[in-house]
């Protein structure tokens, strides 16, 4: 069906002036759609939902109904209060003109429309202090929006995401079944070195997991997927404003989203950087960050919860470069390559940048204590 037409099946007052793609996301298509009538326009976000990434996009979406009715009360009984120091949104779901909240499409395609979070940016990395400070706002105060949403409410969108030691497991199977794996071993002795990395810390990876096992972390509401380009910053204020992106927010630990947001932000040099001595984490945004982030999240966060702060940033970290270097061994099966060994260079990165916080833990353990 054309998009002119399927967007028109939902319930969006106005005529439809413009639908344009929406560039930077890389998992659903975007559009942007704009309805005018005479006095006013809505502007309209059209999303298809990636069934590849998400096999059941109808779980997707009870989870944002869920999210949304949960959430939407808390965001008015804030505003009525004017207790915040700025208007925080979180997008609502437009629902068709018969009243159901997606739309499928004759190849069983699931289409869905949400309110536009108006006049504001999701930047693509971290701008400065400032903007790093108001991105830990938003994800704080996304972690307090949902802290109180009973988890049995939502399923979990992509089953053990983030459960280090399984990731561990499917290393060590692919080292001890790979004949690839076991090729690269032999030959490399920087593959060793990395595998030596990871051996030394095998322990450490289950830390979040035991502390949950032992009852010190509880299993809440995260968002997934907290890089700056989920968070909106207002254009006029430069304040933050929402969290977008919301199908991965699903049961498990905020120290995951934590811990995700400051090893993506707090790294200059991204994720593909070939000089590794770029790869740093940086202080400065981390402080900011964590002081926005605190501000919000002291509302639900306990002393345990806080203890574990400094693990989770050192522990995403070391799950995505061994997500990588496991990747790189079995072949690039799971993350796409543009050059063979980009799966290497990438754990590299990540290897270097958890060395990097390891270096800085005292560091980092004294500035959350001031915070
Ligand atoms: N509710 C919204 N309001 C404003 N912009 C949005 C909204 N939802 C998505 N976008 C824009 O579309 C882009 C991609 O959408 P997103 O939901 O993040 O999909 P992906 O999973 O592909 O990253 C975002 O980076 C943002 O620029
Ligand atoms: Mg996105």
């Amino acid at each position: 069906m054309e998009l002119s037409l399927l967007i028109n099946l939902f319930d969006v007052p106005g005529c439809l002036v413009v639908l344009n793609p929406v560039g930077s996301g890389n998992v659903n298509d975007t559009f942007n759609a704009i309805f005018r009538n005479t006095f006013d326009e809505h502007q309209v976000i059209l999303q298809k939902i990636n069934r590849k990434v998400f096999p059941e996009p109808e779980a997707i979406m009870r989870n944002l109904r869920r999210l949304t009715v949960h959430a939407h009360p808390k965001l008015l009984a804030e505003e009525e209060k004017q207790t915040a120091d700025r208007v925080w949104q979180m997008p609502m779901i437009v629902q068709t003109k018969d009243k159901k909240d997606f739309y499928t499409d004759e190849d069983g395609q699931l289409w869905r429309v949400i309110t536009k979070i108006p006049s504001a940016t999701a930047f693509d990395s971290a701008q400065g202090t400032e903007h790093a400070l108001e991105c830990g706002a938003v994800l704080g105060h996304f972690h307090w929006l949902v802290s109180d949403l009973p988890t049995e409410q939502m399923v979990e969108p992509i089953p053990g995401f983030h459960v280090t030691p399984r990731y561990l497991r499917q290393y060590d199977e692919t080292v001890e079944n790979s004949s690839r794996a076991k090729e690269l071993l032999r030959a490399s002795t920087e593959v060793r070195r990395m595998e030596m990395f990871i051996n030394e810390r095998r322990e450490f990876a289950y830390t979040l997991q035991q502390a949950m096992d032992r009852g010190e972390l509880k299993l809440r509401m995260m968002h997934g997927d907290p890089k700056v380009n989920n968070i909106m910053i207002d254009n006029f204020t430069g304040k933050g404003t929402a969290m977008i992106d919301l199908d991965t927010v699903g049961p498990g630990l905020v120290h995951y989203d934590f811990g995700d947001a400051l090893r993506s932000i707090c790294n200059h040099a991204g994720e593909e950087e070939s000089n590794l001595s770029k790869v740093v984490f940086d202080m400065n945004l981390f402080e900011s960050f964590c002081r926005g982030y605190l501000r919000q999240a002291r509302q639900f966060m306990t002393d345990a919860d806080r203890e574990y702060l400094y693990d989770s940033v050192r522990l995403i970290t070391f799950e995505l470069g061994l997500r990588f270097f496991q990747d790189y061994l079995a072949g690039d099966i799971y993350f796409k390559t543009q050059y063979p060994e980009q799966n290497l260079n990438r754990a590299r990165v990540q290897f270097r940048l958890c060395e990097s916080i390891e270096s800085k833990e005292r560091m980092i353990r004294e500035s959350l204590a001031k915070l």
